[in-house]
């Protein structure tokens, strides 16, 4: 038990673990989990864990992930790992990777830049450095460090 504590287990859905501790506001936006969702959500902030110190965590009752809205986790979670649930058992676990091009997955900062602008152009960032996270427009080249993601996702 070495003191973990323990959180019930769901039946179907998707389990948000080692999630970077503090970070799972940010991950409930990430799946857009708000006032008057419907869904069975369980969260757990700053738990211990064997690997992390202290994690998040985020369970999700009935729910599948995109392929793009594990991406968005791995900007700001990158330990993160995304298990997939069916009748209680653990049937797929994901470590997030970020890549390398982040196509459609986070706006540029850059209020002139071609993609916040009427031509529809996607925003197309590619990751600089992993550690600090640092990211660049294709475009324009704003750069976006780690913590100022957030607000772009
Ligand atoms: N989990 C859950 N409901 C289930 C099965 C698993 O909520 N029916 C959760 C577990 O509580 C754990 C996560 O899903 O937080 C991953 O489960 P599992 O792979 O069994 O745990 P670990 O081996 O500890 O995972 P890891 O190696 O990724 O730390
Ligand atoms: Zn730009």
């Amino acid at each position: 038990m070495n003191g973990e504590l323990k959180v019930s287990k769901i039946k179907n859905g998707t389990v948000i673990d080692h999630i970077t501790a503090g970070m799972a506001p940010a991950v409930l936006k990430i799946l857009g989990i708000e006032r008057g969702c419907p869904d069975t959500v369980i969260v757990a902030m700053n738990v211990k864990s064997q690997r992390l110190g202290l994690k998040d965590m985020v369970k999700v009752e009935n729910r599948a992930l995109a392929a793009e809205t594990v991406k968005k986790i791995a900007i700001i979670a990158p330990q993160a790992t995304v298990n997939i649930i069916k009748e209680m058992n653990v049937v797929e676990k994901i470590h997030v990777e970020l890549p390398r091009d982040l196509i459609g997955i986070i706006r540029c900062p850059n209020r002139n830049c071609i993609t916040n602008s009427s031509e529809r152009v996607v925003p197309y960032l590619t990751v600089e450095s992993r550690d600090p996270l640092t990211m660049r427009c294709h475009y324009c080249e704003s750069l976006v460090e780690g913590p100022a993601a957030e607000l772009l996702l």
